[in-house]
């Protein structure tokens, strides 16, 4: 029997990697063992409770304000006992986080197989996303199984040299854990507790397209830049105050405290801690669009058909930049007032952002994997 170590750290790998664990689990000439460095630690916990995922192992590794030092040698250690214990003959990390950068590393010091989720995605620019890029670009290295969620992403590691016989088109794994919860959002009991729940949270009763959903975390942002582009959208606020800006603040320090310092007291901008997916997705669906600077965001809008403002100078989901329904911005005032009320116009109009097929995914995504897995682990 092939045993399988899935690893995780952070809320994005859990989303991603929950129907892949479950399709795992469903093969029963596997054995799936998962494990969590707990990079993150609440933000996890709403989606392994979520998704009901049971860990074999929690390294519990988060500390607040953690450095990439911390989190990268911390990881690294613990993982040499996790392999050492379960020996397995893969171990699968997901997208471009330092969970899955140190993890693929492990596996590689211990000459164990390395499959990656998500695998191709490239922005170019080594510095945006920062550290993900470099991450990701580190990971194709050491693969021996590329899950391309896109042919642009396949096309990206052909480019570079990998090996054609490692690559496969999956689809982005996001899509499966997204129409798994969109069911539930189907109910309607559901879907009416939340509304009163959300509207407790937030302190307001929020109307259908009446709210922008706005999200932002990355590094690269920090200090200054996040501090105008917090500017920027307390201004947006101000002009239209027709709108509320519902905004769920990472737990980052880095984030949190900006954010809280600058958007605090401006009566629109409804600020909360973390939502867990199923209410996220809940506001995805009743938003009128968003503003988010999230990989995993870019891709679950089009399930929901909600235009989305970027706010990076370059994203590594092109895909959705090509469709018609991402707009990239940067931290640009300029770009982001004409986007914002480019996108507010046109929804105005009925016009339709949206192409027939998602670019991402069909939902089948983790059962193609596990096929694959079975096919190449023979
Ligand atoms: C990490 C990933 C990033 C991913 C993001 C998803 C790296 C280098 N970065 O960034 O690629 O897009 O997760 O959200 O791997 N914190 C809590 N509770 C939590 C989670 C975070 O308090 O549940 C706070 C802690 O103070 C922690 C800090 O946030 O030290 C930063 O967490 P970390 O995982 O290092 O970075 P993220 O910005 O979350
Ligand atoms: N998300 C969530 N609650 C929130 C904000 C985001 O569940 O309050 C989900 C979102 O739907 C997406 C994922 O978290 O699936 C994205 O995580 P994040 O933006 O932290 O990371 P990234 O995708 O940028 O790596």
């Amino acid at each position: 029997m092939r045993k399988i170590l899935v690893v995780f750290g952070t809320r994005p790998e859990a989303i991603k990697l929950a129907p892949v664990i479950k399709a795992l689990k469903a093969e029963k000439t596997f054995e799936t063992i998962v494990c969590s460095t707990g990079q993150h630690r609440e933000m996890l916990r709403q989606v392994t409770d979520l998704f009901d995922i049971n860990t074999d192992d929690d390294l519990d590794l988060m500390k607040p304000n953690q450095t990439l030092f911390d989190i990268t040698a911390n990881s690294l250690l613990k993982m040499d006992s996790v392999l050492e214990k379960y020996k397995p003959d893969v171990v699968i990390v997901q997208g471009d986080t330092t969970t899955a950068f140190v993890s693929a590393l492990a596996a590689f010091y211990k000459k164990i197989k390395v499959a990656h989720v998500e695998a191709g995605l490239r922005s170019y620019d080594i510095f945006h996303p920062y550290p993900e890029e470099a991450n990701r670009r580190f990971i194709s290295v050491i693969s021996n199984f590329n899950f391309a969620p896109t042919e642009e992403s396949k096309q990206n590691l052909l480019k570079e040299g990998f090996a054609p016989d490692t690559i496969q088109v999956t689809g982005n794994t996001v899509v499966d854990a997204l129409l798994e919860i969109k069911t539930k959002l189907e109910q309607p009991e559901l879907a009416a507790k939340l509304e009163v729940d959300l509207g407790a949270k937030l302190e307001k009763v929020i109307v259908e397209n009446e709210f922008v959903l706005m999200t932002l975390h990355r590094r690269e942002k920090f200090g200054t830049e996040m501090q105008n582009l917090l500017y920027t959208i307390k201004e947006l606020a101000e002009k239209y105050s027709h709108l509320n800006f519902v905004y769920p603040t990472h737990l980052n320090p880095n984030v949190a405290k900006p954010v809280n310092e600058i958007l605090g007291n401006t009566k629109n901008i409804l600020l909360t801690e973390p939502m867990d997916y199923l209410s996220f997705l809940f506001l995805m669906s009743k938003c009128r669009f968003i503003m988010s600077d999230s990989g995993g965001v870019q891709e679950e809008c089009f399930v929901f058909s909600k235009p989305i403002i970027v706010m990076r100078t370059v994203t590594e989901r092109n895909e959705a930049i090509d469709a018609g329904y991402a707009f990239l911005t940067g931290s640009d005032r300029e770009k982001i007032f004409h986007h914002f009320s480019d996108i507010d116009t046109k929804l105005t109009s009925g016009f339709n952002f949206f192409p027939k097929e998602n670019p991402f995914g069909d939902g089948k995504s983790s059962d193609r994997i596990v096929e694959i897995l079975k096919r190449g682990l023979n």
